[in-house]
């Protein structure tokens, strides 16, 4: 009983606040608009246009208006420019051109500019529109303050109006912000609650553009209209993957300052995209104008995303944007910038109706074409044997096409197989005369397509609905949140990752085509091949995978984390190939801090790594029990083999410890060892050795001053190490020279010298042993970082 009542009083005061909105938009009176930041970018481009528009239409209807531009300079200085502005506005095409020249000249006499920047400025303005209301005995509507101004402004300005400008009782007091709304979800938070505290929940409207975009804000309606032939296919079953895409061909320059701190994923996923995913995923609501309901569906998928990690994106920067970067920040020529200003981000639903289902979200800036679209591309079953061009085998998809692009128009098509769509409403129409282009793999005549009968600026759109009092269009303080909770983790882990170098435009070919596997997102192909002359610096800086010679071996380049992300997948491959020929991967393992990077990375990144079948061996050791902290077998167990699902008569430590003493001559671990090698590995020959160099040349246990030739044909061998602990057991180059494959991997500023003394000594290998290291039939490859590289 109390639970029933309790929903009837959510229920009526829903309704109420409601149709109290719709009230107060159409409660007559008069309406101040405030746009400070009157003759910035924003204003003199989309604002005072929408502001106009929404003139126009409201003219006769009862309300009358004031308009104010604000800024911080002085009105001699901003008059003149916002006049400018001003005189720019058009009328749409059904005002005659009379009709739109008297509209335009009140537009003007309506409109001024005033300083802005003080309390007492604030002060004045409200003194100026309540004197204005009494002298011409008007009541007044409300006051609409649009804020055009950097993010950082918000909190004060917005003190100031709460302080000084609110209205009398009975007139609404509305606030447009603009993204950025922060930086992250703490930053968002802070901004949240200092705009909490002078301004309501609802007086607050945060834009999005593209929510204004005729294609976007038809999602939803379309959505509901063509309900019967979407419930069917609107889920796992049939959807292929969905893509959310806005390509673009401009660069930056010139927005350094703000852009270099935000970078694509903030500028555009967070916000745009995640938008459109929302609305293309959300339960349909019941009630479309019905803001709450609306946002609360929206609300209701950022629970059900799964998080975003490293995996889940990848991220490039356009050649020039470096030296963009230099010019406008005044940097020196080595300044690098992490900045992204192109990303593919993968995103999936945990929910039974859209399991599993790829979400792709991409952007960039400096790419081949301008366009932005939604496609929900679905699975189709037919085969055409004879005509597979015929209409049944063709992709069937639906794309949301915001503009731009070959079709030049937006645009909802459905491709003709799968049905003929309800139009949405009278403001749409058909296109069924075309010109010959294609959409997205399709020929425009294989798609059912309609289109707004008359186009209309997202701003525009918005501001009547801000007008209106129209929230569902807005972005509520709990979805940004939300918004920010789902990308602030993702920004984290990509902080320090190096964005893959793009030429721009055309000339971007397939660098930036991507590939999905699972969950993971990765770039389909690898960048390429320069040898170490052609490198330098300046090919370091493009923070590529780098493959050249050293010492006449194949050589592989990168910064750390891509080098051994590099090497990691070589390893799987090497292990897939071994697996797939012989049931089973030798892999010897050096101990050292070297490749703790490596191990993680195979932790936590390759899954599918053919444990079962892989045994591991060890390339040395130290005398120590192998339960001390200094053992490597110890360190490659804590780093590696308990994290994995290896077979524990799969690992093979090498026994230092027999008769309860270490390295004892006459116990002959090392032979035991060798026997145990030639008993499990054909032909003693491993398939996979990873080795280090230490700072002296020594590779394995094999120091500099030890003939390589003292060791015979034997494979272990017990060696003295100059540094503690002095004894060593260790694979001897019998052992090393027969394996399959080697990887040297050298990282680290520290080892720079050594790499500089190695590539110019000649074979030298009794004062640097690891040049010894030369594969009878197998391949040497050495791994070096930039740092080892270039110092
Ligand atoms: C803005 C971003 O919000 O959206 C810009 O700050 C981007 O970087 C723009 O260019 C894209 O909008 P549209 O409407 O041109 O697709």
């Amino acid at each position: 009983m109390f639970v029933a009542v309790l929903l009837l009083l959510v229920t009526l005061c829903a309704h109420r606040g409601h149709s109290e909105e719709a009230e107060e938009a159409q409660r007559p009176g008069h309406v101040s608009v405030i746009i400070v930041g009157a003759t910035g970018d924003l204003a003199k481009k989309y604002l005072w246009q929408g502001f106009f528009q929404l003139y126009v239409n409201q003219v006769s209807s009862g309300n009358s208006f004031s308009f104010h531009g604000g800024g911080l300079s002085p009105a001699d200085k901003a008059t003149p420019v916002l006049f400018e502005a001003l005189k720019a506005v058009s009328c749409s095409q059904d005002v005659s051109p009379e009709r739109c020249a008297l509209l335009k000249e009140q537009f003007l006499r309506l409109s001024q500019y005033r300083q802005l920047k003080t309390l007492e400025d604030y002060q004045a303005l409200a003194k100026h529109i309540e004197q204005q209301l009494q002298e011409e005995g008007m009541t007044e509507a409300g006051r609409l303050f649009y804020l055009s101004v950097p993010a950082f402004a918000y909190a004060d300005i917005a003190e100031k109006i709460n302080g000084s400008c609110r209205p009398s009782s009975g007139a609404w007091l509305r606030v447009v912000l603009e993204k950025p709304f922060g930086h992250d979800f703490r930053s968002a938070q802070v901004l949240a609650s200092q705009l909490g505290s002078s301004l309501k929940d609802e007086e607050m409207y945060r834009i999005d553009h593209y929510l204004g975009k005729q294609v976007v804000s038809k999602i939803l309606p379309f959505r509901i209209e063509n309900r019967q032939f979407l419930d069917p296919i609107w889920n796992k079953h049939s959807i292929e993957r969905i893509e959310i895409v806005v390509k673009e061909t401009l660069d930056v320059k010139g927005r350094i300052p703000f852009y270099d701190q935000y970078g694509v994923i903030r500028d555009v996923l967070q916000n745009h995209l995640t938008e459109v995913m929302t609305l293309l995923t959300a339960k349909l609501p019941k009630n479309v104008s019905s803001t709450e309901e609306v946002l609360q569906n929206k609300l209701q998928i950022f629970s059900s995303l799964l998080p975003l990690g490293k995996n889940q994106a990848v991220i490039g920067q356009y050649q020039a944007y470096k030296s963009e970067v230099q010019q406008e920040l005044n940097k020196t020529k080595d300044h690098i910038s992490l900045t992204p200003t192109f990303a593919a981000v993968l995103a999936h639903i945990d929910e039974t109706q859209y399991e599993g289902v790829p979400i792709l979200l991409i952007s960039g800036k400096m790419l081949d074409e301008r366009v932005g679209y939604a496609r929900i591309l679905f699975k189709n079953d037919m085969f055409c044997l004879q005509k597979h061009n015929s209409v049944h085998c063709k992709p069937k998809q639906i794309v949301f096409y915001f503009g731009h692009g070959d079709l030049q128009y937006p645009a909802i098509l459905v491709s003709k197989n799968l049905f003929k769509p309800a139009l949405i409403d009278g403001d749409w129409k058909e296109v069924t005369e075309h010109k010959d282009v294609s959409v997205l793999g399709l020929s425009i005549s294989d798609y059912y397509v309609q289109t707004p009968t008359e186009q209309r600026e997202a701003y525009a759109e918005l501001i009547s609905h801000i007008f209106a009092g129209r929230k569902n269009s807005f972005i509520s303080s709990e979805n940004l949140l939300a918004s920010w909770s789902l990308w602030t983790p993702l920004l984290s882990s990509l902080a320090s990752s190096f964005p893959r170098i793009y030429p721009g435009g055309a000339d971007n070919g397939a660098l930036l085509d991507v590939r999905l596997k699972g969950n993971d997102i990765s770039y389909s192909s690898e960048v390429l091949i320069i040898s170490p002359e052609q490198m330098g610096g300046a090919a370091a800086n493009n923070f590529q995978v780098m493959q050249g010679k050293f010492r006449s071996a194949d050589m592989v380049s990168a910064w750390a984390e891509g080098l051994v992300e590099r090497l990691a997948e070589d390893l799987q491959e090497a292990a897939e190939a071994a697996v797939r020929e012989a049931g089973v991967f030798h892999l010897a393992l050096s101990g050292g801090s070297t490749p703790l990077a490596l191990f993680h990375r195979l932790v936590l990144h390759h899954f599918s790594f053919p444990w079962r079948n892989t045994h591991v061996w060890m390339v040395d050791e130290r005398c120590v029990p192998l339960t001390e902290p200094e053992s490597n077998f110890r360190s490659v167990y804590d780093h590696l083999l308990q994290h994995v699902r290896i077979p524990y008569y799969n690992i093979h430590p090498m026994p230092v410890q027999l008769n309860q003493r270490l390295c004892v001559e006459e116990d002959r671990g090392a032979l035991q060892y060798e026997k145990e090698l030639s008993k499990w590995v054909n032909g003693s020959s491993f398939h996979f050795v990873l080795l280090g160099v230490g700072y002296d040349g020594h590779t394995a246990s094999l120091f500099p001053g030890s003939k390589a030739s003292e060791h015979g044909e034997s494979l272990v061998t017990l060696t003295e190490s100059p540094v503690k602990p002095h004894q060593r057991m260790s694979l001897t180059f019998s052992a090393i020279n027969r394996a399959h494959r080697v990887a040297l991997l050298v990282m680290g500023k520290g080892k720079h010298e050594l790499i500089q003394q190695l590539s110019r000594v000649k074979d030298n290998s009794d004062k640097y042993p690891v040049l010894a290291v030369k594969p009878d039939q197998g391949t040497l490859v050495w791994y070096i970082d930039y740092d080892a590289l270039l110092g």
